[in-house]
């Protein structure tokens, strides 16, 4: 963010840093926010409130293939005024709810799903509505549990599961579009002959207009903030006028609410109304670049993804509210098993998604199936990525490289952020610091690695810049509040202007810009580059230092004349998914992209990884941070992760010991810092933290299948990566809102990274009838019908992790020096037995970098460990073939082939040791199917079967040199 305020803050107090709160708006400082708020209060204050909006049922008409109706909305406000709504019930249960105004004065914004949707969802054709004089009704679900009641007057749609209320819409009555309408005069412009009585002044008839006004009891006696308002030195024009939505949702019978990232908050969304608020600031959904932003608030911050799940021990249901302006939610939890919701947004159509569930997986199928899955990244972007502002020159970077190798610890990708480029100019390299950029990614790709630089969506003004000036020529810049002058703004480049990707005009112009081979005819590509380089978006909120709210002026105009305000939480996402395909398709035949963004909508997970953009170097926000991959994990981005050691401050050892611990086991894992911090990569620390660090990263490395196949889950399933308890534990109350530990996808492994100075214990709740195993101690634990907390050692070189009982593990325990050279490394398979001495595991791999996955060049294998007269089975399975008639994960794999080319290139990859945690009995014998007796060592210890905790029975199986990508069996006879 801005340089100067930074430089100056960081010289001096780093962990002090608070955030500039009258840069941002609270709800009181934004009009429609206030009006909205002001709706509530007044909805509150009269017991017999009641929506003014009602379904007009002669107008109502059933689709011919019943899926959906539309019919037109009333509003006893404004009788003249139309409204029409559509409700249509999805193949999979999902009930869209939209509303309009019918030929309006203006149209309202009503493309934010088309930007997150990956296509026209399906339409159920198992539906049959019945209408009757209050109410149209459907029942479907497989087992018709499932009901979608849309009541008509007043209009509200409730959906209900076994009878019993799961969703409201409008249930408080404070659903509200404000229509289009045109300014009433100002108080001097009221013509003599609307005098009400004789003898007012002008001034007194006003008032007595506006006591007349019979739409006061609803929108209020003022017209507040209608045409103009201003917020600190700026003044936004408003040429629509009032426009803004309103909607309750409610969740009657759930108590916990989750997602609506980002916020730097609890998961478990908190109250913000109400008797005892815990905050009094809606939940606020306005992309800022939140300079130091807090590490406990309800402010915006980078991205927005209005979704939001429900959640009891009986379901979890989930919205997502498709607008794409500011947007703020309050929370209130009338009781503890309830929760109201009041969203109030600033443009847009009603347009929202009701998705059924039952439960979390459903949840996320469901959303998913709207907005797709995560990308399934290429490999080494799951190793670790080095990242600083600045590395100052191609030397620097070597040199970086060399000293990782000389300390041997584990890289993937070195980053370049702003400073490479000539004057901010992106593209463009600083010949004076990087003479050689293409030489120097081909050393950093000679040692298997890649490299990432930024590209942010200012383009410093001035026509020496092609980039700039192609855009110019083009005319795909946004443009000022006039609809035709270029917008400039300030940013690092200086003066700045911004392309607008709304134009689909920009698209193709923006993938040539990567080529990396000439364009001929004076185009500009980035020859400059190899495949080798990937791309950092920041600063797309967009980030404007001498904006509104350090943005875009809300009434600039993009393509197809919508204001800026319509669509500002979905312009960062537009800028990554260009890039993305881009990079995808620079090369021939394409290979998977690697994008990190910081602003981001629903959607972006198709496009690469997030990141929660500029932390600080504290305790609190490396706490926070956890919550926060959770949170954005909840809205389906799964790829995300922290800043490790923080952006602002100089962390000291211990505590960036800790935060090496958090980023690997975030899913993304990046370590970065300002430009005035201190050099902190790892190879500088002293002992003993050097070698802890070296630890951490080796641990991750060694994970990195069990990463990969996470990924794999959650890019054909929706699941997320980094997995909050009561995803995985739906029934189990005393989770439902932890959000210091989490789950790795389906693996079974469980993490609660310590985020306190000077810990040396951690304490990690276990959930109901479970045993699990530590990670490094092999202590066995074990929870009855209740789960309960269990205190473990948590030393600096100690994290908290463990193994489920009943999971297999896959590993690579070789030390490398990164994540490309390990593809055909051997694997050690730890197997966790649960109370009956079973488990199960899955592995995926591919060539993880291209897309030869999708026409089924993989492996996917399920581990299991049955229980065999006192011994065990241990067996390998295809999965794949199992699999090929679930929707989900057959997916483009019609052609596959267990032999196919891949998993016979891994033919000779081989499992090199079995660790068997929790065996009953030592072995007598341990054979493959071949034949083959293989070695063994045991340690006796608690058996996973007996009722007892303790260190568990450790049986290791040493080279049983049976192929990772092929059926087999190992017996271990006791
Ligand atoms: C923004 C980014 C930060 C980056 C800096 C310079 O503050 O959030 O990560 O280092 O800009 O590009």
């Amino acid at each position: 963010m801005r340089v100067l305020g930074s430089f100056l803050l960081l010289a001096a107090v780093p962990v002090t840093l608070a955030v500039k709160s009258h840069d941002f708006k609270t709800c009181s400082q934004a009009g429609f926010c206030r009006r909205g708020r002001a709706l509530s209060a007044r909805a509150a204050q009269h017991e017999s409130w009641r929506s003014p909006y009602t379904v007009d049922a002669d107008s109502l008409t059933i689709s011919t293939d019943q899926a959906s109706f539309i019919a037109g909305v009333k509003s006893s406000l404004y009788p003249n005024i139309k409204f029409g709504l559509e409700v249509r019930v999805h193949e999979d249960g999902v009930v869209r709810v939209k509303m309009d105004e019918v030929d309006g004065l203006r149209k309202r914004y009503d493309e934010a799903a088309s930007w997150a949707l990956i296509a026209d969802p399906k339409i159920s054709n198992n539906i049959k509505w019945k209408v009757g004089k209050k109410d149209a009704r459907a029942v479907y679900g497989a087992k018709k549990d499932v009901e979608v009641v849309v009541s008509f007057e007043p209009l509200k749609v409730t959906t209900f599961r076994n009878g019993k209320e799961q969703v409201v819409l409008n249930g408080r009555g404070l659903l509200h579009l404000e229509h289009f309408r045109t300014k009433e005069p100002a108080v001097a412009e009221i013509p003599e002959s609307e005098v009400p009585e004789e003898g007012l002044d002008v001034e007194d008839a006003q008032k007595v207009l506006k006591a007349a006004k019979p739409t006061a009891w609803f929108e209020g006696e003022e017209e507040d903030a209608y045409w103009e308002e201003t917020f600190s030195s700026w003044t936004d024009s408003k040429p629509k006028g009032p426009e803004s939505l309103s909607l309750d949702i409610t969740f009657p019978n759930h108590g916990h609410v989750y997602g609506i990232p980002q916020h730097a908050s609890s998961l478990d969304l908190r109250t913000t109304t109400g008797e005892s608020p815990y905050y009094t600031e809606p939940y606020r959904l306005y992309n800022a670049d939140t300079f130091e932003y807090l590490a406990d608030s309800t402010m915006s911050l980078y991205g927005s993804i209005p979704v939001m799940h429900a959640h009891s021990t009986d379901s979890t249901v989930a919205i997502f509210n498709a607008v794409g302006s500011e947007t703020w939610i309050d929370i209130a939890h009338p009781s503890a098993s309830s929760t109201e919701t009041h969203w109030i947004s600033e443009s847009g159509i009603l347009d929202v998604f009701i998705m059924p569930g039952p439960t979390p997986k459903d949840i996320f199928a469901q959303y998913s199936g709207l907005t797709g899955t995560q990308a399934l990244p290429a490999d080494w972007a799951l190793g670790y990525h080095q990242c600083r502002w600045n590395y100052v020159s191609s030397d620097d970077v070597r040199s970086v490289q060399q000293k990782f190798d000389e300390a041997d610890m584990p890289v993937d990708v070195f980053w370049l952020d702003i400073e490479y480029a000539e004057e901010h100019k992106y593209f463009i390299w600083d010949k004076k610091t990087f003479p050689d950029p293409v030489e120097m990614t081909n050393d950093v790709a000679a040692a298997s690695r890649k490299m990432v630089v930024i590209i942010d969506p200012h383009f410093k003004r001035t026509s020496s810049y092609p980039v700039y000036q192609e855009a110019v020529d083009r005319g795909l810049l946004v443009r000022q509040k006039d609809g035709t002058s270029e917008y400039e703004g300030w940013c690092w480049s200086g003066s700045s202007a911004w392309v607008d990707f709304f134009n689909p005009a920009a698209w193709d112009w923006w993938k040539t810009l990567f080529k990396t081979y000439s364009l001929g005819d004076d185009k500009f590509s980035w020859t400059q580059s190899t495949d080798d380089v990937y791309i950092w978006n920041d600063m797309n909120e967009p980030s404007i230092f001498n904006g509104p709210e350090i943005s875009m002026p809300r009434d600039n105009v993009h393509h197809g004349g919508w204001e800026h305000r319509d669509l500002h939480n979905i312009n960062g996402m537009l800028f990554s998914n260009l890039t993305s395909q881009a990079i995808t398709v620079r090369s021939d035949p394409p290979k998977r992209p690697f994008v990190l963004t910081r602003s981001f909508y629903a959607g972006s997970q198709r496009f690469g990884a997030m990141w929660t953009g500029d932390n600080l170097g504290t305790w609190e926000h490396m706490a926070v941070g956890i919550k926060m991959v959770l949170a954005n994990s909840i809205g389906g981005f799964a790829f995300t992760g922290s800043d490790v050691g923080g952006f602002f401050g100089n962390p000291d050892p211990e505590m960036l010991v800790r935060w090496y611990h958090v980023g690997a086991f975030s899913p993304f894992f990046r370590a970065h810092a300002h430009i005035d911090t201190k050099r902190r990569e790892p190879y500088l620390l002293a002992e003993p933290h050097k070698t802890m660090v070296k630890n951490i990263l080796r641990r991750r490395y060694s994970m990195l299948p069990i990463w990969y196949t996470a990924f794999r889950e959650a890019s054909t399933t929706g699941l997320p990566v980094a997995r909050p308890h009561y995803v995985a534990f739906p029934k189990d109350e005393a989770g439902f809102s932890l959000d210091d530990q989490y789950f790795i996808g389906s693996s079974g492994l469980l993490v609660k990274p310590v985020t306190e100075k000077g810990a040396t214990k951690a304490s990690v709740y276990l959930p109901p009838n479970e045993i699990f195993y530590d990670y490094d101690s092999y202590s066995l634990y074990r929870t009855a019908a209740q789960g309960k907390s269990v205190e473990v050692a948590a030393e600096l070189s100690q994290l908290p992790l463990f193994i489920q009982g009943g999971s297999i593990l896959s590993t690579r325990e070789r030390p490398r020096r990164s994540a490309s050279v390990m593809r055909r490394d051997p694997f050690t398979l730890q197997v966790a037995l649960d109370k009956s001495s079973s488990a199960r595991g899955e592995l995926y791999l591919d060539d993880g970098v291209t897309f030869n996955h999708e026409q089924g060049q993989i492996v996917w294998r399920e581990f299991r460990s049955e229980k065999s007269g006192k011994g065990i089975k241990l067996s390998s399975r295809d999965l794949t073939t199992q699999n090929l008639n679930s929707a989900v994960d057959s997916v483009a794999l019609t052609t596959y082939d267990a032999a196919n080319a891949y998993a016979q290139s891994l033919a000779s990859v081989r499992v090199e040791r079995v660790v068997v945690l929790g065996l009953g009995a030592k072995p007598t014998k341990i054979t493959t199917s071949t034949g083959k007796e293989l070695q063994w060592e045991y340690v006796p210890g608690i058996s996973s079967s007996e009722k007892k905790e303790g260190t568990a029975s450790l049986l290791v199986i040493k080279d049983p040199a049976v192929s990772i990508a092929s059926d087999w069996e190992i017996v271990v006879q006791a």
